[in-house]
């Protein structure tokens, strides 16, 4: 199988190249639908409409934001509308959102009759940093994060960021906990010039030039799926705070009136992945501890109950990455450097969680002004 990597376009560029894609693709697609959520639609949708020319009789397709929206039966409902709008095989869907809509609209698009042109203009910095690059589309199943999808780039992603000056403080320093990881996948020097232009949330809250960062973080990602598409070696290091991460956020998902957000999942999953990356991979314990304690600065921390950590760890054992039943996790040896397939046993990551808990007194309740 032959993986095509999309087209990127980020800064400048990406204004000029949307606006080429959408002149040519009045002759090539048979009819443009335009992917929104309730947030997007009344946000984004009026900057688009009014930088660049939208082919006439666009159809805007609207699903309802959040996590627990990125599920099968919002696809079904997605395909019988596009079918009900006549959408065939040379139908062009754009994505306009977040990760959450990425992935979904992704999914949807090829899926529907085997495969229509799709392409993203991601909205959050999130997205933008990470979710819109790479390839993977698809939903949750119930609790079970992404269980359902495809390997399955869009023609191409436009990376805009004027379309981050709607985007609400949480989402905004939820982006940046990917921007995190990516710095500690590259190298120790960028990750404290990082610490040093942000030191807490409020640098993170009042930037208003992202271009720089989203620009290293898409050349960190892209330059690693490109040498492995389908995650079958290096693509799993993207995977750090992310096995922990995701096991936060599918039980956040389950038990709390206001889900965590991915970002801040991450970020604290990174948090625990430090711990066992000194335990199993000698990462020294020094930076370890400044590292957390940066991101303990930035992130909302996660209060959970010591009883609920049994629950926790076993979401992992549902871990895509898993085989023969055992955890695997990616850690660090240091910054960007990086071993995967740490099999890691379930008493030592409770024993991590223990330890996060533990960091309860220097953590920070951030109250966001959206
Ligand atoms: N495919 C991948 O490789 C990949 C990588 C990382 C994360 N993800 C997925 O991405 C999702 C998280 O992405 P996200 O944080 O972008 O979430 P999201 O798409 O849910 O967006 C977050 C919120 O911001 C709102 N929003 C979006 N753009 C806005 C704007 N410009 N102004 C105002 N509001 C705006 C949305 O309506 C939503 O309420 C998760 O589902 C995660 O699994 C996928």
């Amino acid at each position: 199988m032959i993986y095509h990597h999309e087209t990127i376009f980020t800064g400048k560029e990406a204004e000029k190249a949307l606006n080429n894609y959408l002149l040519k693709s009045a002759s090539r697609h048979s009819s443009t639908f335009i992917l929104t959520d309730q947030n997007t639609h009344k946000h984004c949708l009026s900057i688009l409409s009014s930088k660049f020319r939208l082919p006439e009789h666009s159809i805007i397709l609207e699903i309802e934001s959040g996590e627990v929206n990125k599920n099968l039966s919002t696809c079904i409902r997605l395909w019988k509308e596009l079918a009900a709008h006549g959408a065939d095989r040379h139908s062009l869907l754009m994505c306009l959102g977040g990760g959450m809509l990425c992935d979904i609209g992704g999914f949807v698009a090829s899926a529907y009759q085997r495969g229509i042109d799709c392409v993203y203009i991601p909205t959050t910095l999130l997205s933008q940093v990470d979710a819109s690059i790479g390839g993977k589309t698809g939903v949750n199943l119930d609790k079970l994060k992404n269980y359902v999808g495809f390997y399955s780039p869009p023609k191409s992603v436009f990376i805009i960021s004027d379309f981050l000056k709607t985007l609400p403080d949480n989402e905004m320093l939820s982006g940046y906990a990917e921007v995190v990881k990516h710095a500690l996948l590259s190298d120790d020097k960028y990750f404290h010039n990082l610490t040093k232009q942000f030191p807490n949330y409020e640098a993170v809250r009042f930037n208003e030039n992202w271009a720089d960062v989203v620009e290293r973080s898409v050349k960190i990602k892209s330059n690693v799926v490109k040498s492995d598409p389908y995650e079958h070696g290096l693509r799993k290091v993207l995977n750090l705070g992310h096995t922990v991460g995701h096991a936060f956020e599918s039980y956040s998902l389950e038990n709390d009136a206001v889900p965590l957000l991915h970002g801040f999942s991450v970020a604290m999953g990174l948090i625990v992945e430090l711990k066992l990356s000194v335990w199993l991979c000698r990462f020294p314990e020094m930076l370890s501890n400044e590292i957390i304690k940066y991101i303990l600065a930035v992130f909302p921390y996660y209060r959970f109950q010591k009883e609920e950590i049994p629950k926790i760890t076993g979401i992992m054992n549902f871990d895509k990455k898993n085989r023969d039943g055992k955890i695997r996790l990616t850690l660090l040896k240091k910054p960007g450097d990086l071993i995967t397939n740490v099999i890691c046993t379930q008493e030592l990551i409770e024993k991590s969680l223990l330890e996060y808990l533990d960091l309860a007194d220097e953590a920070n309740d951030l109250k966001f002004q959206s």
